[in-house]
């Protein structure tokens, strides 16, 4: 009988019951012990027969372990743990985001070093298999786009806004009341999440590593309904996207950049609804293409999980095997587009007094600093006598747009600028 492949399971929580729930009956695993914080939580499943711990660590020691399933998230003390593990000579598989966001080189490094792998299909896009599409899938092409929808909770919240028409504080709390949103949901309206999510596969599709901190971050919060139903009459959907792609006039230096942005609504991504994910990619020999899922849940994610255990146990037949899935490490970041020097069409939605000529003015100064409008509408004027006006941009560097809205708002006429969101083209 072929022998089994040894586990440890550390987090028995959403992801790691669902792990648990798929692995029990299979006999090529046997999964020796599981750590978890609260030895007397009761659990969903019976776990006769496997040592339970609530020190990781042991896992990381244990000598009949060949495999450790990180599924517990947070940086400490997932990170020790897994140096730990790597330094034993085990094979890792995680979920962990931030944790391959901020430590990914690293940890690759040190599994080189002792001959093992890391495998992490389940860190971005749930059950979407996205990480091996990038690794393996896309390894013929140049790719000159990566755009996703990578976090649940903002789509969720946006098309409520959008079907609704919710303002974001009512969507956020609906969010929060199906359990799709945390009680402290900071990490998904500012798009933190999302950080570490297009961190991961730029340098997967671009091979370089990447700082999290370098990437420019814009949240959801301070979208109202009124932008979502005008993008809507212009042609567009609000949607949170991470994107990365090649700088335009630098080669060496990548776009990467987190946002909400107005997507045409001819566009794949302007159609992905609720807390689904999707991820556009532009590739030089096979084009565009989207791939969409759950993004999140127990059984999707605990989907990626299992496959990446299945694929190193089957892998582990074949001699020296982790060498092929060694990831190109390059020790130097990649430079990162200041956010300034990007270019972008953008919508702006300013608020003003309703005086006769203050649409000439904004014009001239838009003129000045060389941005080219695309058109330019008065949305009313309520009681206090504020009129919105709303205006869309032809492609213009960002820092021209930055220049001429601080002039802006120093006018007279402006009450303030209401949002300025950039266009996805
Ligand atoms: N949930 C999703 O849909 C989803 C989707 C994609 C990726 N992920 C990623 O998957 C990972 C796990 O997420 P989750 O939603 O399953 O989390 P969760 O429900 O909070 O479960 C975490 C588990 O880890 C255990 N744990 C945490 N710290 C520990 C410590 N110091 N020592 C021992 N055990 C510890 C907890 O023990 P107790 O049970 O005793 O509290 C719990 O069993 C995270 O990295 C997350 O980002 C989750």
């Amino acid at each position: 009988m072929m022998a089994k492949t040894t586990l440890g399971i550390f987090g028995l929580g959403t992801v790691g019951t669902g792990v648990v729930a798929l692995l029990r009956d299979n006999p090529q695993f046997e999964i020796r012990a599981i750590a978890i914080r609260d030895r007397h939580k009761p659990r969903e499943l019976e776990l006769a027969n496997i040592e339970l711990t609530d020190d990781p660590f042991k896992l990381a020691d244990h000598p009949d372990i060949e495999m450790l399933v990180e599924v517990a998230g947070g940086i400490d003390p997932a990170y020790e743990v897994i140096k730990r593990a790597i330094s034993n000579g085990k094979h890792i598989v995680t979920a962990n985001k931030e944790l391959i966001a901020k430590h990914g080189p690293e940890l690759f490094a040190l599994a080189n070093e002792h001959k093992v792998t890391i495998f992490f299909e389940a860190a971005v896009g749930g059950g979407i298999p996205l990480i091996s599409t990038l690794q393996r899938g896309l390894q013929a092409n140049r790719i000159a786009r990566v755009a996703g929808i990578v976090n649940g909770t903002t789509n969720y919240i946006l098309t409520k806004m959008e079907r609704e028409q919710q303002s974001f504080a009512d969507a956020l709390r609906e969010a929060q009341a199906a359990g799709y949103a945390e009680a402290d949901p900071t990490d998904d309206v500012e798009g933190r999440d999302v950080v570490y999510k297009i961190s991961i596969l730029s340098s997967l599709a671009f091979q370089v590593p990447i700082e999290v901190e370098k990437i420019y971050r814009q949240g959801i919060t301070q979208i109202t309904d009124l932008d979502i139903k005008l993008a809507n009459e212009f042609g567009y959907r609000i949607k949170m996207i991470g994107l990365a792609q090649p700088g335009e006039d630098n080669e060496q230096a990548l776009d990467v950049r987190v946002h909400p942005m107005l997507v045409p609504r001819h566009h794949p991504l302007a159609s992905v609804e609720g807390v689904n994910n999707a991820i556009f990619i532009k590739g030089s020999a096979v084009g565009e293409i989207m791939l969409y899922g759950p993004g999140a849940g127990r059984f999707p994610t605990a989907s990626a999980v299992v496959g990446d255990i299945i694929n190193i146990a089957s892998a582990l037949k074949l001699p020296d095997f982790a060498q092929y899935f060694q990831l190109p490490i390059r020790s130097e970041a990649c430079e990162i587009f200041p956010i300034a020097d990007t270019t972008n069409a953008y919508y702006i939605r300013l608020e003003t007094h309703d005086t006769p000529g203050v649409i000439g003015t904004l014009g001239h100064a838009f003129g000045e600093h060389g941005v080219s409008l695309h058109s330019v509408t008065q949305k009313g004027v309520n009681s206090e006598g504020t009129a919105t006006i709303v205006l869309l941009t032809h492609r213009v560097k960002e820092k021209q747009v930055q220049a001429a809205l601080t002039q802006i708002s120093a006018q007279a006429t402006t009450k303030q600028i209401g949002v300025v969101l950039r266009v996805l083209i």
